[in-house]
């Protein structure tokens, strides 16, 4: 066992009100099963006496929070970050399908995947919901990688079998037998678990979909992850392509796609029927504003998504996302939260962002209490935050009279600098 005593953030998990400690402590151990977790999270005062001689390491003024979790990112498009395309079709077609055929080389796959890793480990996310490409070798290059590391992480094959170019386009039967093969071998192996991953309607059959939907019925603790609602070339092609379904959305609600465990990235232009299904439903909405911003997508509209009750957490959508940190994708979304916004004050405050980020995203992803959170049985993967990592945060945070203020210095000035630990499995 061993603890550590600092500023203390967590999530109570009925109402997602953060629970915070100035002087904390966080006690980590082995469970039955041998998997480090937390034993205790509270007030230094209140929990240091239960646990005699277990070394305490004190790291104060530094704040530990839950390790981020990331709803929805593409690891082969590390390298794409910033390529110069006006929307989404032209990004895909002239950088994003081009680069992408390069994963078919297991030792290149395996290159971007420990690249990646050690990214999302220096930004202080510690699991991701991640796409790799429509090339089994990419997925099992990835696997690989997390399992090595000890993450809970998820990926899996793109499936893409029409309007795609040679190099990424995949074959309907094959790819279904290849994504069920994948997912014998690696889904509930260690932290590993499987999304079925559709690139998007546009790109896959009818066929595609069906086998893949069938897969989704067979596999219910699989989770899947597409795109939905992104950009308004793209859902005028998915109206032609599937003139049958009553909305984009709707495509993947007729093939069996929306369910708990379904994650679509953006859903920005839903209709009020749409949200009402994919609460009903059960699916999840990977809010990707950084992406949105940077292709011209649109706005998530944050009002009308909790008007419907629909679930939705935050994503970097890396390549289209522009960072791997948590810290400019929650300020994106505050900023996107204004948007929309229909009451005074905030749009959304620092400690719901934070919480859209860790214990909300995990909720969404059906992973509450198991990470995303520092409550005690939670998995033992978390942050540890230098709030004087810079001069101006130093002095921005010296002056922060509440959780609120410190969270908001953090989220508006903080990027990778501020990450100066993140502890996997208690390591
Ligand atoms: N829609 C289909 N594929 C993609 C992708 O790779 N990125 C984004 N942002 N949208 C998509
Ligand atoms: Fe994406």
């Amino acid at each position: 066992m061993k603890a550590y005593r600092a500023r203390l953030l967590r999530f109570d998990d009925a109402s997602g009100q953060p629970l915070y400690d100035e002087d904390g402590l966080l006690v980590v151990g082995p469970d039955a099963h041998g998997q480090a977790v937390v034993r205790a999270a509270g007030a230094h005062a209140a929990l240091i006496d239960r646990f005699p001689g277990v070394a305490v390491e004190d790291l104060r003024p530094r704040l530990i929070t839950p390790g981020f979790v990331d709803l929805h990112i593409h690891y082969p498009q590390t390298d794409v970050i910033g390529a110069p395309a006006a929307g989404l079709l032209p990004w895909l077609e002239n950088y994003t399908f081009p680069h992408e055929s390069r994963f078919h080389e297991p030792a290149y796959a395996r290159g971007v995947a420990e690249f990646f890793l050690d990214e999302l480990a220096r930004n202080g996310v510690t699991t991701a919901l991640t796409f790799a490409t429509s090339h089994p070798a990419s997925v099992n290059a990835m696997f690989e990688a997390a399992q090595a590391r000890g993450l809970r992480f998820i990926t899996g094959k793109v499936l893409q079998d029409r309007h795609s170019p040679d190099g990424v386009r995949d074959h309907t039967e094959q790819s279904l037998i290849d994504t069920e093969a994948l997912i014998r071998r690696w889904h509930g192996v260690d932290r590993l678990g499987y999304a079925i991953t559709p690139r998007f309607a546009p790109t896959s059959t009818p066929a595609q979909l069906r086998g893949a939907g069938e897969l989704a019925a067979k596999y219910p603790d699989v989770w899947i992850q597409s795109h939905v609602a992104e950009n308004l070339d793209e859902i005028r092609w998915a109206a032609e392509l599937f003139p049958d379904s009553a909305s984009y959305l709707g495509v993947y609600g007729d093939f069996g796609l929306l369910r708990e465990r379904a994650v679509y990235a953006h859903c920005i232009h839903l209709s009020a029927a749409d949200r009402a299904l994919m609460a009903r439903t059960g699916t999840v909405a990977a809010v990707s504003p950084t992406s949105n911003q940077f292709l011209g997508s649109g706005f998530f509209d944050y009002a009308a998504a909790d008007a419907a009750g629909m679930r939705y957490g935050l994503a970097s959508d890396v390549g289209g996302g522009t960072s791997f940190s948590p810290f400019r994708t929650m300020l994106a979304a505050y900023v996107v939260g204004r948007e929309g916004q229909t009451k005074p004050g905030l749009s959304l405050t620092p400690a719901q962002l934070w919480w859209q980020h860790t214990a909300g995203a995990a909720r969404a992803l059906g992973l509450e209490g198991v990470v995303g959170n520092l409550l005690p049985g939670c998995e033992a993967d978390f942050v540890v935050l230098n709030p004087q990592a810079t001069p101006l945060l130093a002095r921005k945070t010296a002056q922060a009279h509440s959780l609120d203020e410190l969270l908001f210095a953090l989220i508006v000035l903080g990027d990778d600098r501020v990450v100066e630990r993140t502890v996997i499995a208690g390591r």
